[in-house]
């Protein structure tokens, strides 16, 4: 709450959905029946208002509090501010106006004849008139953080015919300078959000947009906005390997220019993906991330349009840019001596006329993957491609082997505060795979050993994410039981729950929403309900959610000389 006061919210109400919208005279009170210093509730044309009389003459308000609801008579007046009786929130009554809480109420037109009898006309303007007010309350909701308003504004929004994208947008519009390294998890989560809005009708859909915004203005809060460098001027860089060599040296002004300059001169998502699939490729960078929020800004553009491209695509590269390099990373270097024996581009035409879908791995790609030879899981994906499994094949072994992981992940290890690994971490290995497979479906061929490079660190992280398992217990497979009859009803009740509030922390229900949206795609793309048993078992399971004491374990183990595991 706030003693700064608010601009008026205009409130939209179930009175104002009806296709009558002409304000009509209310019925008649007498000011000799209201006191100074009292209030009473009246109804008009139906609709229930808040008569109000002050030394400042008679006032009408909404009689609902646009907290919750509850009735403002029952409030308590102190000159001509009103306080609701059930959270504090205070109002002038002279305009409405909210002096405490998140809100102001509408107010109504009142009219005292000198006979002392009070007509009151009602303030109904048309619902589609409202929504650039409506928009305008929703950033002040986002901006401050404030979840109640937000999901008013977004149910009033809804019901004043705004497109569940434009809500969107105004939130990704507000974090995308604020993501303190470019696209981050609010941004990538909003997205599955967005994309999840058509699982639910009319009303419902504020649940999706509503936890897509939270998540934004929770991380975005406070924090500083950067603002993007001009488009370069210098059209000699401005194409696929300018870009790339400007990412590769950690240039992000330069990087950002040149896709500025890209945006402006008309490239479109054909030449862009193309670009950031290049990028993202030439390092394992941070769990998958730089494919997996490529991935969700080219899938925002098609949603919210591509006139944002120049916003999310200059926001997304600082998270390219600056993206943990781990194949630089001791613990990869078995996996990438063995990645340097291979001609890429090679292989990649290679796996190209081989690909068959009648490959099936005959185990030795998922024994690699799930096994502790670190240099297994390259050999055994050679392989694999040569004998016909394509990128999709490899990253379908790659969702097989992540979600047997899943199935079998002991979770008592996750409150180990001295090992660093959990269920996030397992995640990873579910979303990175969707994402490649979704750059490699808007590729046109250019990038064919680079994407089949991206499908080999998806191997190594599904390989990697097993690496609790070798100092700590295997635990036994769950039996899943199905949320649902059919694979596609399945995974569309997985994501619906992903948004039931089964996490405190932010970060974990990004987790969740953007696995169970990846889970959902690949299980669907291939009849099997294995990724979503894998991820109804994360969604249901206890999971690490502040990282507090884990902070201070390994705070306290740093400091004191002990070195992390690699
Ligand atoms: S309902 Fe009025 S302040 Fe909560």
């Amino acid at each position: 709450m706030t003693a700064t006061p608010n601009a008026a919210t205009p409130n939209i109400t179930a009175t104002d959905a009806e296709p009558e919208a002409e304000a009509r005279q209310a019925p008649v009170a007498d000011l000799a029946d209201l006191a100074d210093g009292s209030m009473k509730m009246l109804k008009v044309d139906g609709h229930r208002v808040c008569l109000v009389r002050t030394s400042s003459g008679v006032h009408a308000l909404d009689h609902a509090c646009p907290h919750e609801g509850y009735g403002l008579t029952q409030g308590n007046l102190d000159g001509d501010v009103l306080t609701c009786a059930w959270h504090n929130w205070k109002f002038k009554v002279t305009d409405g106006t909210c002096v405490l809480g998140e809100e102001a109420v509408r107010v109504h037109d009142v009219d005292v004849d000198p006979n002392g009898e009070i007509r009151v006309t009602l303030n109904r303007p048309d619902p589609q008139s409202l929504r650039p007010q409506l928009m305008a309350s929703l950033r002040r909701g986002t901006e401050k953080h404030y979840v109640g308003q937000i999901a008013r504004d977004t149910v009033r929004l809804l019901k004043a015919g705004a497109e569940p994208a434009e809500i969107m947008w105004d939130a990704a519009e507000h974090g995308l300078p604020r993501a303190e390294y470019g696209w981050d998890h609010a941004l990538a989560s909003a997205t599955d959000c967005l994309a999840m809005v058509d699982l639910y009708d009319g009303d419902e859909r504020a649940l999706p947009l509503v936890q897509g915004v939270a998540g934004i203005a929770e991380t975005a809060r406070d924090r500083r906005v950067r603002e993007l460098p001009d488009p370069t001027n210098d059209a000699s860089v401005v194409h696929h390997e300018g870009f790339r060599a400007a990412v590769e040296r950690e240039d992000l002004d330069a990087a950002q220019a040149i896709v500025r300059a890209a945006v402006a001169r008309g490239d479109g998502p054909a030449d862009l993906v193309d670009w950031f699939s290049g990028a993202v490729s030439d390092h394992h960078l941070s769990y998958g991330h730089g494919a997996i929020y490529s991935q969700k800004a080219f899938e925002l553009l098609e949603m919210v349009g591509w006139e944002h491209a120049d916003a999310v695509l200059g926001h997304l590269t600082p998270a390219i840019v600056y993206g943990t390099r781990e194949d630089t990373l001791p613990y990869m270097k078995p996996f990438m001596r063995a990645l340097a024996e291979l001609d890429l581009d090679a292989l990649a035409a290679e796996a190209a006329n081989a690909a068959t879908p009648d490959w099936t791995d005959d185990g030795t790609l998922r024994s690699a993957l799930l096994g502790s030879d670190r240099t297994a899981p390259v050999a055994a994906a050679v392989r694999a491609v040569r004998d016909g499994a394509g990128i999709d094949g490899l990253l379908d072994a790659v969702v097989d082997a992540v979600s047997e992981r899943m199935l079998r992940y002991d979770f008592d290890g996750e409150f180990d505060f001295g090992d660093d690994f959990g269920w996030l971490d397992i995640t990873h290995g579910l979303t990175y795979p969707n994402a490649v497979r979704w750059l490699a479906a808007h590729d046109d061929g250019r990038r064919a050993g680079d994407l089949l490079r991206l499908a080999m660190f998806t191997a190594f992280q599904a390989h990697w994410t097993g690496r609790h398992e070798w100092h700590t217990s295997v635990g036994e497979p769950e039996q899943v039981e199905p949320l649902a009859a059919d694979v596609v009803a399945y995974g569309d009740e997985l994501q619906r729950r992903a948004h039931l509030d089964g996490t405190t922390a932010f970060i974990v229900h990004a987790h969740a929403v953007k696995t169970s949206r990846a889970a959902a795609l690949e299980a669907r793309r291939r009849d099997t309900t294995l990724p979503l048993d894998a991820t109804a078992r994360f969604l249901a399971s206890p999971k690490l959610e502040r990282f507090v004491a884990a902070n201070v374990v390994r705070s306290i183990d740093f400091l004191n000389g002990r070195t992390q595991r690699d």
